[in-house]
């Protein structure tokens, strides 16, 4: 099995660390002959669309022709999705919303003809189904009872991951850590457990 763990927080020591490391930990418990691949966007940010991607991308005919090396980057990262088996990601909430590293990754694997293919009815995803865990980290609380925000992270992620065939998500949530930022040993778990895998 080959597991895809993405990190977004640009924090070392941060709670949806946490949450995807616990979750890899569960994953290697299960088949310990695992491999990982890491994919940390929040220690190293992808950079946004290039003028040479963004004019790629920006018509049937462009992408059929590409500009030279403009979709390089972009493979790399499409093929890391492709190769797992399972992915495993671990985001903060950042304004009500994905973290811009990972939007910047999102701009860089969802891409028609290749990913996805655009028809009438809307996108349909190219690339095979596979598990989705999806740890997420928030200051305050988007969800349940005593949601005091909207949350327009998890029904954007369902979105864009369901337009390229990833459809099996798993979301788990970690909210109000802005109560726990204080407590030092919280963090300190989390890194004791990444020093682990
Ligand atoms: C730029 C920025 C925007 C944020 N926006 C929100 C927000 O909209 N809602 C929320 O509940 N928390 C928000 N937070 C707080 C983070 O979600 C919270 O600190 C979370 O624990 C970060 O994840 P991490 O611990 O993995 O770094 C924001 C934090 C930052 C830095």
């Amino acid at each position: 099995m080959n597991v895809l763990h993405i990190d977004c927080s640009p924090r070392p020591e941060s709670h949806s660390r946490y949450l995807s490391v616990a979750i890899v930990q569960k994953l290697l418990e299960v088949s310990p002959a695992a491999s990982i691949t890491r994919r940390d966007l929040g220690a190293d940010p992808l950079p946004h669309a290039t003028a040479d991607y963004a004019t790629t991308l920006s018509s049937l005919a462009t992408l059929a022709a590409p500009v030279k090396g403009s979709l390089d980057h972009a493979e790399a990262l499409i093929h890391e999705v492709e190769a797992a088996d399972v992915i495993v990601m671990g985001t903060p909430m950042h304004n009500l919303t994905v973290p811009s590293v990972l939007k910047a990754w999102i701009d860089q694997v969802l891409r028609a003809g290749r990913t996805f293919k655009s028809t009438p009815a809307g996108k349909v995803g190219m690339l095979r189904d596979r598990p989705v865990f999806i740890g997420i980290a928030s200051g305050g609380v988007f969800s349940g009872e005593r949601a005091n925000q909207p949350d327009f992270l998890t029904p954007y992620l369902s979105v864009v991951l369901g337009s390229i065939g990833l459809k099996t998500l798993q979301f788990l949530f970690v909210q109000a850590t802005a109560f726990l930022d204080g407590d030092q040993a919280t963090l300190a778990r989390g890194k004791r457990l990444r020093r682990s895998t």
